[in-house]
Parts: C-alpha cells; structure tokens; sequence
C-alpha cells in the first residue's frame, strides 16, 4: 500500500461514511482534480460527471467566475454574523429577485438542502397555526435534519424515525408515479386520481397547514407529473388554505430547462425551497423563498429561526457569478441543444436495452427505470433492498460504468443522468458509449421480453 493509499485508509478509519455500512467505508478514491464535466482520481484516471455529483455541479467543475468571486470574497469578509448585513448579500438578494418567480420575493439562507426544508417547516407551522400537519409524498427525498427526514418518504427515514424523528403530524400521499400508478391507473382516463386524491386527504386529514412536493421527483426515481397535475393542486391548497411548499433543491437552477421546475407548468408554490445548483455547489447554500403572505405573517411574529452560518459571506458570494454564468449558458443555447439530443439519445438506449423498463425526465434530469421484466414491470430490487445490504443491480451497473469512466449515480431501481449542464454532444456520445456498455450487465440477468415504456414523453 502506498503512502497515500495508507494516509486514505487511516483517514476512513477515523470518520463516518454517509449513508453507508461503515464496513464498507474503507477506502475511499482520493479525487484530486476536476475540470469541466470531469474529474480525476489519484492516479490521474479521468471519469466523465454524469450525474453533476449529487445533481448539484449544474455548472460543472471549476468555473473561473465563481472561483474568483468565492476568492475575493475570503480576502474582504469571509464571515459576520447573520444580524449584521454585508454587500455580497444585498447583491445575491439583488440577483436572486431577478431570477426567482415572480412573487417569491422574500428569503431565508441556510447552508444546505435540508435547513432550507426546516426553515420552511418553521414558516408553515408559525404562519398556518393551528393547523400543524404536512402531507408528503411515499417517493421524495427532502433532507436528514429532523424536518427534512420526516418529510422523506424515501427508505432512508425508516432506521431513524425512533432515533431522530421527532416531527409529528407528517402524512404520506401517493405517487404521481405513472410506470406504477398507486391507483392501478392509466393517464389520462385516470383524471390525475394522484392529485385529486390530495384534497380528499387534505379534508379528511383536517389540520393540514402544507404539502410539500418536488416538482420533478429526484432522487426517487425522477417521476415528471402529467401536465394537469400542479395546476390542479394549487387550486385544491388554496381551496383548503393549505401552503404549497415546493422543493426545488435538485430541480431548481435550469436542471429541467427553466430556472425552476414548477415553471414547467407555470404554477407558483407559496414556498420554494432550494439549494445546490444555487451555487453550483462551489459553496454550500440552501434557501428558504416564500410570497408576500408568509413573509408578511411575520411583521408582528418573531421569526423563530436561525443558524450561526445563515447568510454566510462566502456561501452568498457565489450566488452572482453563478446566476451570470446560468444566464450566459443558456443564451448558447447548448443546453437546451444538448438536453433534446440526450432525451433522443436516452430513447434509444431503452429500446435496445432489456433491463430498461422507463425513462422519463425533463431538461437535463432523467432517470432510467432497471427491470428484471418489461412486460411485467418485475423489479430487480425493491425500496427495502436498499438498507438490506443486497447488491442491487443499478450498483452493479453503475460499478461497471464508473470502471470505464463514467460516474453516475443509482438509487436501487434507478440511474440518475443528471449532467452539468455544459456538457457538448461530443462529451454526451462519450458518456452514452459507456452507459450502453453498462446496461449489458442488467440486460444479462433481465428477461428478453416487452418494450420499454416513455411515461413523461407522452405528455
Ligand atoms: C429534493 C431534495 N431536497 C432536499 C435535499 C437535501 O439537501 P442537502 O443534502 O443539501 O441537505 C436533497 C438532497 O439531495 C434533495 O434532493
């Protein structure tokens, strides 16, 4: 073992893996640089970013811009406390209202994903009083602080709802999951039964003081709703004086073509929360965005909420540059160029590939569905084979990948394509040449049978 190696291993030794059997969290790959859509290993091995990281990179790596500012910003001011103001916030305020949908306007800035989701927990439970419960979703992910796990449906809430989850009233609604409707429906004649059924649950339920959704579901599985979906439960919240709280931590910053995902259907939530590509991830930032009724609640209310690292210097300096380098992207053009070859590109894939039962997505947010069975929709692994430590077929086909450089993420039924967004064709041929290489592993143990289905390229 080289020296490195050893330091690698020590190091390991002494800290917590995330998510992860610390068994397993031994010897982790040293990254000792990363340019554009690549990064690179220890030993100089090159491996093409296919999922942004944790689908935050949106900018790709090392953006002289961002770098500059973060830079310039250390050397004036690198921290104050959140009670006093400095100018880097009066710009990242300044530029946010630029981009923000109209009638967001007001903000709270955290440091991550899952405090912008506590801060907007505080907001909802302040503002809506008495009404205290928040419905969800079975497949969303928002979070491992208290408020964002109990409002994750995903299997990762279920070791820690005796040990840190401590948010009562959270209910979860079913699915806008077409490939496996909940209700056993098809769409349309199923008349969106996902959304319709929310505001049977809100009525039954009773003291519901929110929903919170991500508009494009992430993580679990990249589900794009049918168009009437949003439109419809906004009208069903504002019937029932319930908040929309929509998640946009991955969907938010173009990752689905607009600045922000519930823009896809011109719908605006009461609440945004978002983080990641905010900053592109070059520093960590979440933010709280409400309208002008939640804000203006707290005229007279003590905001009872805050962090010792709320609108950190540093984590604000990247909010200009970035939203400048957003802008100037997709006036390129290439984003969107690319995002409609890669869907095309995708398709292709599915139809070649047994063991892709679905792929659906938005913009440069796609998921593929691995199955055992097209025909049947048999699974290869199921939510619980996530924590039951089974190798799981997505792992075995992203191991393959990333052993011939390409990284990209998988959930236990999924792979999440998720690119930065300056990803050129050429760099895409690049990237689907391995995954196509990939998929074979899932083909070998799938069963040669049915078509591969395209749930949200039918609406
Ligand atoms: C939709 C969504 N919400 C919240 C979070 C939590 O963000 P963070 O990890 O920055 O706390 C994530 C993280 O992946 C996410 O995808």
């Amino acid at each position: 073992m080289s020296e490195i190696e050893s330091r690698v291993k020590d190091m390991a030794a002494h800290t917590f893996g995330t998510w992860n059997w610390q068994k397993n969290w031994q010897q982790p790959m040293l990254i000792k640089d990363a340019e554009g859509v690549y990064f690179y290993d220890s030993n100089g091995k090159r491996y093409l970013d296919f999922s942004s990281q944790l689908m935050c990179s949106n900018l790709g790596h090392k953006n002289k811009a961002i770098i500059k500012a973060i830079q310039k910003q250390a050397e004036k001011l690198p921290y104050i406390a959140p009670g006093f103001t400095t100018e880097v916030a009066l710009e990242a305020v300044e530029t946010l209202r630029s981009i923000m949908p109209e009638g967001l306007s007001q903000f709270f800035f955290s440091t991550s994903g899952t405090e912008a989701n506590d801060g907007a927990l505080a907001m909802v439970r302040q503002s809506q009083a008495p009404a205290f419960k928040v419905i969800s979703r079975y497949h969303s992910y928002h979070g491992a602080t208290s408020a964002g796990l109990a409002f994750t449906g995903d299997p990762r809430r279920w070791p820690m709802e005796r040990v840190r989850y401590t948010v009562d009233g959270v209910c979860f609604a079913p699915d806008c999951y077409c490939y496996r409707c909940p209700f056993g429906q098809t769409y349309p004649d199923c008349k969106v039964q996902c959304a319709r059924y929310l505001d049977y649950m809100i009525k039954e339920e009773g003291n519901v003081a929110a929903v919170i959704v991500e508009p494009v579901v992430g993580t679990n599985g990249r589900l794009v709703p049918p168009p009437e979906y949003f439109p419809m439960l906004r009208k069903i919240c504002d019937e029932n004086n319930v908040l929309l709280v929509a998640d946009e931590v991955m969907t938010g910053w173009y990752r689905t073509g607009t600045p922000f995902a519930m823009q896809n259907w011109d719908v605006l939530p009461d609440i945004m929360t978002t983080a990641k590509g905010c900053t592109s991830a070059y520093t960590p930032l979440g933010i709280t965005a409400t309208n002008k009724k939640v804000a203006d609640f707290f005229e007279d209310e003590f905001f009872c909420h805050g962090h010792t690292y709320a609108y950190h210097p540093l984590s604000l300096s990247a909010v200009k540059p970035a939203v400048g380098e957003y802008r100037k992207l997709i006036d390129s053009g290439l984003t969107q160029k690319v995002s409609k070859y890669m869907k095309e590109r995708l398709m292709d894939l599915a139809e070649k590939h047994p063991c892709v039962g679905d792929v659906r997505g938005l913009g440069h947010f796609w998921g593929l569905e691995i199955v055992k069975n097209r025909e049947t929709k048999e699974a290869f692994d199921v939510k619980a084979d996530k924590l039951s430590g089974k190798p799981l077929m997505t792992a075995k086909i992203s191991g393959n990948a990333m052993a011939n450089g390409l990284y990209v993420v998988a959930w236990y039924d999924t792979l999440t394509i998720a690119p930065p967004l300056i990803i050129t064709e050429e760099e895409m041929n690049e990237a689907l040449t391995i995954l196509d290489q990939a998929l074979e592993i899932g083909d070998q143990e799938a069963d040669k049978t049915g078509v591969a289905v395209s749930m949200s390229s039918e609406f």
